[in-house]
């Protein structure tokens, strides 16, 4: 219901500022960093402390609840998209950004139910903005609604597109094809370096487009909402309806954008399991 859904949203909104904290206090100190799926593929011991944080939290307040988390995930944690309350974490989004002191990080925190996402929270403790979302009720940041920009004309655009963390050459390959292709189009590209701030950039209007291939769930459930929330439209790079398990998204200000970015680029096709 929407009390429930209220007290999930004052609960996470509380939760985030704390956890911030913690991203705050490793931001600026040497931090130990190992490799996940790639030499590219990076993780420190505050995503860890951080997700832990989060879900300890949540499932004390909420012990129905199941949870997707970037580290359990890499961690092996047996985790499933239900239809059951989930919270999808990702404890810092940037991850590499985090490690090299570029303020562009995140903390990303979505809520589905049955399968849809309600609540969408993403905080950078850095900048200090919050950008959040409940289903229906637009989007703010910090505290203020914010809007997409409404742009339709691809060559009046600023676009966000990322490299992402394979080096495996074909990969490389079509992203940079796609780069290529878009870059004659536009105003700008800009690649910071997180899927979760790129897509609040959509829905503040900063930016009037955003791409990516090879992204996870917890990298865009939140922001997809906040996005949506924000007057802005996200659907399969490739045209069809957003699908939260195919690791890819177009986030356009208008569908007319979306219109004229989707013929343009090479459709990537990534493994869509989960967890990998
Ligand atoms: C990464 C960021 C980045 C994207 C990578 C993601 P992480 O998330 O969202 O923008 O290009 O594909 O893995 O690993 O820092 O949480």
């Amino acid at each position: 219901t929407e009390q429930e859904i209220d007290v999930y949203y004052k609960a996470v909104l509380d939760l985030v500022s704390l956890a911030g904290k913690v991203v705050n206090e490793g931001f600026s100190i040497t931090k130990h960093v190992e490799t996940k799926s790639g030499a590219a593929d990076l993780v420190t011991e505050f995503d860890q402390r951080v997700e832990e944080i989060l879900i300890k939290s949540l499932r004390e307040t909420f012990p129905t609840h199941k949870f997707i988390g970037e580290e359990s995930a890499a961690a092996g944690a047996k985790t499933v998209f239900g239809d059951d309350p989930t919270w999808i974490i990702d404890p810092i989004d940037g991850t590499t950004n985090f490690v090299h002191g570029f303020p562009f990080v995140a903390i990303s925190i979505a809520l589905a139910i049955k399968k849809e996402v309600v609540i969408g929270v993403i905080y950078n403790p850095v900048l200090d903005k919050l950008y959040s979302a409940v289903r229906g009720k637009g989007a703010f940041r910090n505290g203020r609604p914010i809007k997409c920009s409404g742009q339709k004309d691809l060559a009046l655009s600023q676009v966000a597109g990322e490299y992402g963390s394979s080096r495996e050459p074909h990969i490389i390959d079509a992203k940079c094809q796609n780069m290529r292709v878009i870059i004659e189009k536009v105003h700008s590209i800009r690649a910071v370096g997180s899927a979760a701030m790129n897509l609040c950039m959509v829905a503040e209007g900063s930016c009037d487009a955003y791409f990516e291939y090879g992204i996870h769930i917890w990298d865009y459930a939140a922001g997809d909402l906040i996005a949506r929330e924000a007057g802005a439209y996200t659907s399969d790079p490739s045209g069809g309806p957003l699908n939260l398990l195919h690791r890819c998204i177009l986030c356009t200000a208008t569908k007319e954008l979306a219109q004229q970015i989707t013929p343009l680029l090479t459709h990537m096709k990534i493994n869509s399991l989960l967890f990998v």
